[in-house]
């Protein structure tokens, strides 16, 4: 089948874009406003875009807490989601009032960063600090702006829990990372197999 997305005509019962866009990482963001609450929500409009200097992106449908917050004070955390926490990211993506904060509700430890004041998810087996690098608009071919807002941020500090290192690797056996598919199905990257790139 073939269809154009201005009309969307694609038949199906619901749209397939995100789940051929898929599987996406998972962005959990931490992230503190100007009036010192603290919040947690999960983006899988997320991923890295460039490794140096380390940059990520998360994109919001509209102007939602984790990005007000960044915009307010430069600075959020990405928390790395593994199998085991999957519940919990789950309900920090409720869709609760400004203020409301999800590590609490999620009963997950908050600890503020090391080189920036938003707090992280503290059982999470990888953290990555980020201060803002950039907000924008993206743009439709018509020029229009889309409904959603990209963060990016420059990612200038690491946490990583030495249980899920192997050998000098990180292994992602134990770190059992979930990325989110279309409609409200996630996967785990369980079948790693490795393939080296050809030589010219
Ligand atoms: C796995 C998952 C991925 C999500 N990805 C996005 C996303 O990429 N962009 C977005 O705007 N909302 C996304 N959402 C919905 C937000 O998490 C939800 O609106 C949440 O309340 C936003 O939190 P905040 O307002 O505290 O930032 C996602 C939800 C889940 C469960």
């Amino acid at each position: 089948m073939f269809y154009t997305t201005d009309e969307n005509r694609h038949g199906l019962a619901h749209d397939p874009f995100k789940a051929i866009v898929s599987p996406r990482p998972i962005g959990w963001i931490g992230s503190r406003g100007a009036d010192n609450s603290i919040n947690l929500g999960p983006y899988s409009f997320f991923n890295a875009v460039s490794d140096r200097p380390k940059l990520v992106m998360f994109s919001s449908a509209g102007r939602k807490h984790s990005a007000r917050n960044a915009a307010e004070t430069g600075e959020f955390t990405c928390n790395f989601v593994g199998r085991d926490l999957v519940e919990q990211m789950n309900i920090s993506s409720a869709a609760v009032d400004y203020g409301v904060d999800e590590f609490a509700l999620a009963g997950l430890t908050a600890r503020k960063g090391e080189l920036v004041d938003a707090p992280y998810v503290a059982e999470a087996f990888a953290v990555l600090e980020c201060k803002v690098t950039e907000i924008i608009e993206p743009k439709s071919l018509s020029g229009e702006a889309s409904e959603n807002i990209m963060v990016f941020g420059q990612v200038v500090g690491i946490h990583i829990d030495e249980a899920i290192i192997r050998e000098g690797r990180l292994d992602m056996a134990i770190a059992r990372p979930v990325g989110r598919m279309g409609y409200m199905d996630y996967s785990e990257a369980s079948d790693v197999f490795e393939m080296l790139r050809p030589r010219v």
